[in-house]
């Protein structure tokens, strides 16, 4: 597998929704309203400037997708956040992995002091796994404030990649 990733626009989205919709029908790691239309889930993960949707391709077909962008306006515009979806045949062959390692780049080139995920599922065990692989901690988990159609009332972690340690 040969993975390239760049950056998505609107005219990439009939190749996106097919990897999103499940990930928002499912409601188990987003908080995305799960009955979402196809314009409101653009609407949501298309990211305008300073931030950016990219996707993952090989050979043309589009098997991933990560927002980047600053975590807050104003004063907290120096710390990063992401988001990522893989489309459920293409898990576990190391597309989030090779989008997560674009995301470092992608922040650390344009001088972000670290990268926050403001709520990662904890049941989401593959997620935390390959947050915590590629360097990111959990700084603290909000209890039962994920209400999973699976797990009933789950924590949300916060999780964060200090980018100015090296
Ligand atoms: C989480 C997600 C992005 C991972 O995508 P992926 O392309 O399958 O991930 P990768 O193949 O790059 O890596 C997955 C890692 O998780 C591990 N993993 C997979 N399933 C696992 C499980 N049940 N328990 C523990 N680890 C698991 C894999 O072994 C791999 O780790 P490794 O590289 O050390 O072997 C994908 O499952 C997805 O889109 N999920 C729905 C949306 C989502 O959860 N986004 C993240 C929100 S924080």
């Amino acid at each position: 597998m040969s993975i390239t990733i760049r950056a998505a626009s609107a005219a990439d989205w009939p190749a996106l929704w097919p990897i999103v919709e499940p990930v928002v029908r499912e409601g188990e790691t987003y908080t995305y309203p799960p009955d979402a239309t196809s314009e409101q889930a653009r609407d949501l993960w298309l990211a305008e400037p300073p931030g950016e949707t990219v996707l993952a391709e090989d050979g043309g077909v589009v098997l991933g997708t990560a927002r980047l962008g600053p975590n807050k306006p104003g004063h907290g515009d120096h710390v990063g956040t992401a988001g990522f979806m893989v489309a459920p045949a293409a898990r576990g062959r190391g597309v989030a992995r090779a989008l997560a390692l674009h995301a470092i780049d992608w922040h650390r080139e344009l001088g972000y002091r670290g990268i926050q995920f403001n709520a990662v599922v904890e049941t989401n065990v593959a997620a935390v796994h390959l947050w915590q692989s590629l360097g990111w901690r959990i700084v603290g988990t909000v209890p039962g404030a994920f209400r999973s159609p699976q797990h009933g009332f789950v924590g949300l972690h916060v999780m964060y990649l200090d980018l100015t340690a090296e």
